[in-house]
């Protein structure tokens, strides 16, 4: 995947993963998961993200946010 900015980088991961539905995004996974380590981000402090990220997805996306989705 060669892209050039962090928007055609969403994109074309996004285009990726439809295209390949059951894979999981290993690669990419695994880059988050280096940074987070690497910054020193600890287990406990995942949780208070998530809540505030989905919070502000279900905003923005509103119903189309179901159980199995969050
Ligand atoms: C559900 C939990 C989380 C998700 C989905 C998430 C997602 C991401 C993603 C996609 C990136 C970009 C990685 C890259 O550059 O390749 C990132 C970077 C980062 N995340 Fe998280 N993250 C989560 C939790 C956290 C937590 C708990 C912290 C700290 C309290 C944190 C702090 C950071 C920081 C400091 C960066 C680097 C930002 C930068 O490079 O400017 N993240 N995260």
């Amino acid at each position: 995947m060669t892209v050039s900015n962090a928007s055609e980088q969403s994109s074309a991961f996004a285009t990726t993963l439809v295209k390949n539905p059951g894979t999981l995004p290993e690669e990419l996974m695994s880059r988050i998961a280096h940074k987070h380590t690497s910054l020193g981000v600890i287990e406990e402090q995942y949780p208070i993200v998530y809540e505030h990220l989905f919070a502000g997805i279900v905003k923005v996306f509103g119903d189309a946010v179901t159980p199995e989705i969050a």
